[in-house]
């Protein structure tokens, strides 16, 4: 059983939802019927418990800048003043759109059923990074890049909506370390890692979108104050996880709600990188909660999930290596209001399947619980088929209905991140994907790193802006080229003072 705990703990990431709007793209037909953008820069919130949430348009107040077939995108970007609007035309545009300016709103223009498509080719690690607060991206294809779709390296108050993914790597939307944000009717498939994986955020919703044959489908990770509202999650390997990842500089996921979702038949075979946190998920799981506190559970529909509805878990149970003396490994205060659940545990696999055998059935149950973790609660425990919940008590709330957004009422200020932060983040956004301290990931272990370029980050900046490759055992290394010289460097300088 510990192995098996250890195994699908490892693997959580997490995962929040969106949700739409798609006013603008589902009428026109023609040029000239070409809606204007509906929310720009921000958006009245906590107004409505659907989507109107985001559509008002009250601070575009700059320029519009036209991006047609055979132009590029970035160069748009170049032009741009905090406040403009790019809309981007049908058409093929194989880049990567680099945003570190703010308020920037990037649009698609979809014309008689034709997409601006950003193609990465298999070539191009990344469609979108953005760095800048108050972006909008929205209603843009993005297919076959190989690290992520569209990744926000803290940037606050970001709305990404109504884009089409597929195959894009390793993520498809990921919001790292940032602030008030809003994914919405975004539909994301064929992701090897997570859909949407909302990573170090606070104040998050994730709303009415739809993700199928990923490996995860949405992931909250580390992450504080996210609603997971009316998400469509089928045939993953995971549906919608919560969890804690031990190590990194944000240490807690709490105060979560997944409400209202369909959670159906993620049974899909686990195709995560061998050696990912993801590739340990058992394949049949519709829920997931790792060491997270205060998640709530809400009037979803769970089944089909051929392992477990829904799977709550320890960390130190499972991953002696995750000993993170600062991250509390406990999923405490779960409550599970009324769900519907039904069909799940088919086929479960690995510990569940022997822990199963043990029971006079053998199925894999409904809610599946193990380990530490104190003062969770359930609406109506004998609704159903459970297993490890003898002491959860009787919840204490009937419904969250109260909650309509986790978004905070207004835009948050940008971050202020010190060198050492941006450091530390960029070693655990884009590094540790491929390098871990002491063993061999994708590439070589970073205490190798270490021993190579020993008091030498100028070497490390050198390498990873034009990798060559070095190892016959090895691949070669993409280019981080996209990182600013100033991320650069303090990733570098980060990576050697890296002690364990
Ligand atoms: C997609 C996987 C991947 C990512 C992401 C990645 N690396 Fe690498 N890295 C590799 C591989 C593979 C090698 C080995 C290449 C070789 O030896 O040919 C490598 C090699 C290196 C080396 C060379 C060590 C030497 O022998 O001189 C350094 C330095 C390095 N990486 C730093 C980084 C830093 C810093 C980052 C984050 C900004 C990073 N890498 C992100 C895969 C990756």
């Amino acid at each position: 059983m510990k192995s098996t705990v250890i195994k699908f703990i490892g693997a959580i990431l997490l995962l929040c939802i969106g949700i739409f709007i798609g006013k603008s793209f589902f009428r026109s037909s023609t040029e000239t019927a070409v809606p204007m953008p509906s929310g720009m820069t921000y958006r009245s919130t906590g107004a409505s418990n659907d989507t109107t949430q985001v559509l008002k348009s009250n601070s575009f107040n700059g320029e519009i800048i036209e991006v047609k077939k055979g132009n590029s995108i970035q160069e748009a970007v170049k032009k741009a003043n905090p406040g403009d609007l790019i809309r981007v035309y049908p058409g093929n545009y194989s880049e990567n759109v680099f945003i570190d300016k703010d308020d920037i709103s990037l649009q698609g223009v979809v014309i008689n059923g034709k997409w601006p498509t950003l193609d990465g080719k298999k070539e191009i690690n990344d469609a979108f990074l953005y760095s800048g607060n108050g972006i909008l991206i929205e209603n843009f294809k993005i297919i076959n890049y190989k690290g992520n779709a569209i990744m926000g390296q803290a940037g606050n108050n970001f709305i990404i909506r109504n884009n089409w993914i597929i195959d894009t790597g390793v993520y498809g939307i990921f919001p790292q370390y940032g602030k008030n944000g809003l994914i919405e009717h975004n539909v994301l498939s064929q992701i090897a890692d997570a859909a949407i994986y909302v990573g170090m955020c606070d104040n998050v919703d994730v709303r009415h979108n739809e993700v199928f044959d990923n490996v995860a489908g949405i992931e909250i990770e580390n992450s504080r104050h996210c609603l997971v509202e009316n998400n469509y999650a089928h045939n993953n390997t995971g549906g919608l996880l919560a969890f804690v990842t031990p190590g990194l500089p944000i240490k807690t996921t709490f105060d979560v709600i997944l409400r209202n979702n369909f959670v159906v038949n993620n049974n899909h075979e686990n195709f995560g990188a061998p050696g990912s946190t993801v590739a340990g998920i058992p394949a049949g799981t519709g829920i997931l909660i790792m060491a997270a506190d205060d998640v709530i559970v809400e009037n979803n529909i769970i089944t089909g999930n051929n392992n477990t509805g829904i799977t709550i878990v320890d960390l130190a149970t499972g991953d002696p290596k995750a000993n993170d003396p600062n991250s509390e490994g406990n999923p405490d205060r779960v409550t599970i209001l009324d769900n519907i659940m039904f069909d799940n545990g088919n086929n479960p696999t690995g510990e569940i399947k022997t822990i199963m055998l043990t029971q006079l059935d053998s199925n894999g149950p409904d809610i599946f619980a193990y380990g530490g973790g104190t003062g969770s609660t359930i609406r109506n425990k004998n609704r159903y088929r459970t297993f490890g919940i003898a002491d959860y008590g009787t919840a204490q709330i009937n419904d969250t209905k109260d909650i309509l957004t986790m978004m905070t009422p207004k835009p948050v200020p940008p971050r202020s991140v010190s060198k050492e932060e941006i450091g530390e983040l960029t070693y655990y956004g884009v590094c540790a994907g491929c390098h871990a301290f002491g063993t061999r990931l994708i590439g070589p272990p970073t205490e190798i790193i270490q021993a190579i370029h020993n008091d030498n980050p100028q070497g490390i900046v050198d390498y990873i802006t034009k990798p060559k490759n070095l190892r016959d055992d090895y691949p070669e290394m993409p280019p981080q080229d996209y990182l600013s010289d100033e991320a650069k460097m303090a990733v570098a300088e980060y990576i050697l003072s890296i002690k364990h």
